[in-house]
């Protein structure tokens, strides 16, 4: 990059139930950008939307009530100030961050931005949509059923026709494990579902694999790289909300060592699945290795992992030999090359 330096917009916080776990990685973030290339610009967006500029002074002491907050959208609210920034680095977990809403603003004002378009970031949060998307790519994932709260009538037939208990209940589209629960018989299914629609209006029941945890690491926009894999053994019986954020029982082999078909098989899904969900930027992509079988499903894809220095998404990277520094830079270096390659330059218009 040129010799001046970049300035690069830092969105973290949000609108989110994974709120606290995007301060963690903005700190990170911020802590580790290299000074030499890039200058941070912090904003923060509280849980009610409203977004902030913040001074590095006090983002270091958290204070986020520093400055007087004001609604993105213009309309609603004031004229937005001008936030003046090259590119924007959304670090922002789960929906209205990781869902293509934000992404959609970026993409609407013309701004360079990392991470994954805002089609591909909705695909990646709409599970059901995602597995449509990676079976009709040939990839193996989990038998699963969508329902909306209008087919509240139909769910049990259904499901006991069509899928075999162990099943995982699951909002559509969350993340962070919220309103997760694993039904063991029929009698389960209920209060499951009860839960499940308190988050979402739509849902997915999944059949329960008995399976080791294992993640992968992708980026890049054309031409991709794809990581070691790495393993999670959750604590309780399934990676809970529990388990990733309260109780931290949960341990991590990075990179793990698979038998080399298995671990072959992995990282070709990797890239297939990245693709068939148009993806670019990052993701980090989760699969099972089913005990009794050794098949390889697909679970979901992530688009904005977990970024703190201890998260799965550097640390596989860091097996490659990419550091924490320089992984953000290529990050924003693939957000600009996405920026100029693939999107938003209206080149009709100079056909015209
Ligand atoms: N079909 C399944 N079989 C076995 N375990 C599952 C299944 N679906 C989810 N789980 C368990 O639940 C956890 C959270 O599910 P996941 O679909 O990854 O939701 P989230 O988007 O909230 O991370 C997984 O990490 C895994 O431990
Ligand atoms: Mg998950």
């Amino acid at each position: 990059m040129k010799d001046k330096k970049v300035k690069v917009g830092i969105l973290f916080g949000g609108m989110s139930a994974e709120h606290e776990v995007s301060l963690k990685s903005a700190a990170a973030l911020v802590k580790n950008i290299d000074r030499d290339k890039f200058i941070p610009e912090l904003i923060y967006i509280n849980k009610e939307g409203h977004w902030r500029s913040i001074d590095e002074d006090a983002f270091n002491r958290q204070d986020f009530a520093a400055k007087e907050s004001h609604s993105f959208i213009p309309w609603l609210n004031r004229p937005l100030d001008k936030i003046d920034v090259d590119i924007y680095f959304p670090i922002l977990h789960g929906p209205n961050g990781e869902d293509g809403k934000v992404q959609g603003l970026f993409e609407m004002a013309n701004a360079p931005y990392v991470g994954a378009n805002s089609f591909s970031s909705a695909l990646a949060m709409d599970k059901g949509a995602a597995k449509l998307m990676f079976r009709n790519a040939g990839l193996k994932t989990p038998d699963f059923l969508v329902f909306s709260e209008n087919d509240a009538d139909e769910i049990k037939e259904q499901v006991s026709q069509r899928l075999p208990y162990p099943l995982f209940v699951k909002p559509n589209s969350l993340g962070s494990s919220v309103g997760i629960t694993k039904v063991r018989k029929e009698e389960e299914l209920k209060p499951a579902l009860d839960l499940a629609f308190k988050y979402d209006r739509r849902i997915i029941i999944e059949v329960g694999l008995t399976a080791r945890e294992i993640e992968i690491s992708v980026m890049g926009n054309e031409k991709i790289m794809v990581s070691p894999p790495g393993e999670l053994i959750p604590g309780n019986e399934f990676y809970d909300y529990a388990d990733k954020y309260l109780e931290g029982k949960t341990t991590f082999n990075i990179p793990v060592k698979l038998d080399e078909k298995t671990g072959k098989k992995v990282k070709e899904m990797a890239g297939k699945s990245f693709r068939a969900l148009y993806l670019n930027g990052m993701s980090r992509i989760d699969f099972f290795i089913e005990n009794k079988t050794n098949e390889v499903y697909i679970n979901e894809i992530n688009t904005i992992p977990g970024f703190t220095e201890i998260s799965m998404f550097p640390k596989l990277w860091q097996v490659e030999g990419i550091t924490y520094t320089g992984l953000i830079t290529r990050l924003i270096k693939y957000g600009f090359e996405y920026h100029k390659q693939f999107r938003f330059s209206c080149d009709w218009n100079e056909k015209l």
